[in-house]
């Protein structure tokens, strides 16, 4: 069985035609297990050309007067299976989606819309010598012990990683999925993705880590040429 490719597009692209072109790309494979995360204001247009679609963020709440926010329930009647909770280019700029109980009513919302969160987690210093496993078992936790039997995607992602051209090296990963595997002690079902500069050079080599069950995708994702490739493993 192929690993899950997850596309997270992040604030791309620029308009509804560059996402047409982006979606052409897309198009043309013929690879199944691929999710793609659109802005959402582009969800139901890359909904045409993808089957599995998902959003980037979701309000904690299910309705009501919270200007700018978009619920699970909208994501989903727009056609997202997935829903992104808590990347840590949100953590750093919106206090709700840094607390736990925040991250819980939202996973909480995604579930009552039949929406499978992707929670975020992993180092959040820029600096890859000051990582400490405390992090990430303080980000994920206080979460997971609130979950019984639920299907779940936990992307390691440590800021480090993220758009530098550097992912981080096998035993780190696995150390991370060692961590993630102890905390969920067989609770709920968790998949483990690996999120920070996958490329087409190094997928291969990422795909090899034990636990690993796939990845979130961000720069490559807009890129022809390594998206063309990518689509390919
Ligand atoms: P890059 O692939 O650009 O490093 O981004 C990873 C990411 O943040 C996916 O959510």
């Amino acid at each position: 069985m192929s690993k899950i490719l997850m596309f997270n597009w992040k604030m791309n692209p620029n308009s509804y035609n560059d996402t047409e072109k982006l979606l052409s790309i897309y198009k043309k494979t013929s690879r199944k297990n691929i999710v793609i995360f659109p802005p959402s204001v582009f969800l139901q247009q890359a909904k045409e050309s993808c089957d599995q679609i998902g959003i980037q963020n979701i309000s904690s709440y299910d309705s009501g007067a919270y200007t700018s926010q978009i619920s699970a329930k909208m994501a989903a009647s727009c056609g997202a299976k997935y829903c992104i909770i808590a990347h840590s280019e949100c953590r750093e700029t919106f206090r709700d989606s840094n607390t736990s109980s925040t991250i819980i009513k939202k996973i909480e919302e995604a579930y009552k819309n039949n929406l499978i969160p992707v929670l975020c987690i992993g180092y959040t210093s820029s600096n890859i010598d000051q990582s400490d496993d405390n992090v990430i078992i303080e980000q994920l936790k206080p979460v997971l012990d609130n979950f019984t039997n639920k299907q779940i995607y936990i992307a390691y992602e440590p800021i480090w990683a993220i758009g530098s051209g550097k992912p981080a090296g096998i035993d780190d990963i696995e150390n991370a999925v060692k961590i993630i595997k102890q905390i969920n002690n067989d609770r709920n079902k968790v998949s483990v993705l690996y999120g920070g500069s996958v490329k087409s050079d190094n997928i291969e080599e990422l795909s090899k880590i034990n636990g690993i069950e796939g990845f979130l995708i961000g720069g490559a994702s807009l890129i022809e040429k390594e998206l063309t490739s990518l689509l390919q493993n």
